[in-house]
């Protein structure tokens, strides 16, 4: 009720304003996104296509709704306004609730149901059996990969041996012989075309392994060895970024991804056969040499 001013003319200003806004508001947003101000880079991976896909289409019935309940706002804040008269009150519609909160299910798990597949391609299917494993090891603020080398398993580690002013930044164990050949570097080189396996570790706090152009995204985790898989269809160096607050250098934690041809892949593999003048293929390359 406005008994008070019984003779006021309302709020058909205010109302206006609120309404200008409102659709200012949204044709912005709109058009921000419909321009692609913020371009995410192009998907190097056919996973990643299917994650591309998905967004579209969440953008699309997202921003449809986003629109029409804007637009539905800003009508309700005209049409209701304040017309200085006794106000009437709705006791809403049980009916319409059922309906809009029925279309509201159907789209979210059709939403869902149409994205299974790009979720689950890279979580849920085993890697390929002929997939080559990558182990990156997170620590505050570096990552550190190592391959298995040319006999194709991984030495054993040892958290008491980790010296990295030393050279062995992952603890490996000398007297290990399957560890003589594992090939340790600061960037992540893989073959294009090649299903990929990596195994995520982390020596100190939750981190993260983000590779934007893959669309992958997963924390490493203290005492858990997470694998993610992928195969990158686009020759190109591509940015590692650690996407979990890790600590003070967290911002600065990053690494390369280098996907080349195989021939060149295998060259850095069997690096730690080669002679010991050979110029290494990265210059962040190290083969660890038990001491
Ligand atoms: Cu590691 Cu942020």
């Amino acid at each position: 009720m406005n008994r008070s001013r019984p003779h006021a003319r309302g709020s058909a200003a205010a109302a206006l304003l609120l309404v200008l806004v409102l659709t200012l508001l949204v044709a912005a947003t709109v058009v921000a996104f419909a321009a692609h101000i913020f371009p995410a880079p192009a998907p190097i991976t056919a996973a990643a296509i299917l994650v591309d896909e998905q967004y579209a289409r969440t953008l699309y019935v997202a921003g449809t709704v986003f629109v029409l309940a804007q637009l539905g706002l800003a009508f309700a804040v005209f049409r209701f306004r304040d017309r200085g008269k006794p106000v009437r009150f709705s006791r809403g519609s049980v009916p319409l609730e059922i309906l809009w909160t029925s279309i509201t299910l159907i789209v979210f798990v059709g939403l869902a149901v149409a994205g299974r597949k790009a979720w689950a391609i890279d979580r849920t299917t085993p890697p390929a059996p002929d997939a080559i494993q990558v182990e990156v090891t997170e620590s505050q603020f570096v990552f550190t990969f190592r391959y298995p080398g040319p006999d194709g398993k991984f030495g054993r580690l040892d958290p008491r041996l980790v010296d990295a002013p030393a050279g062995n930044p992952l603890g490996l164990d000398p007297h290990d012989p399957n560890g003589k050949d594992d090939v340790v570097s600061a960037t992540l080189t893989v073959p294009v075309n090649r299903p990929i396996e990596l195994l995520l570790r982390s020596q100190d706090v939750v981190h993260n392994f983000d590779v934007r152009e893959l669309r992958l995204q997963q924390d490493a985790v203290p005492g858990m060895m997470i694998p993610i898989h992928f195969t990158a269809t686009k020759i190109g160096t591509y940015a590692i970024v650690c996407t979990q607050l890790c600590g003070l250098g967290h911002n600065k934690m990053n690494s390369a991804l280098e996907v080349v041809p195989y021939e060149k892949y295998r060259a850095l593999v069997e690096f730690s056969r080669l002679e010991p003048n050979v110029t290494p293929f990265s210059p962040n390359l190290t083969a660890f040499t038990p001491k």
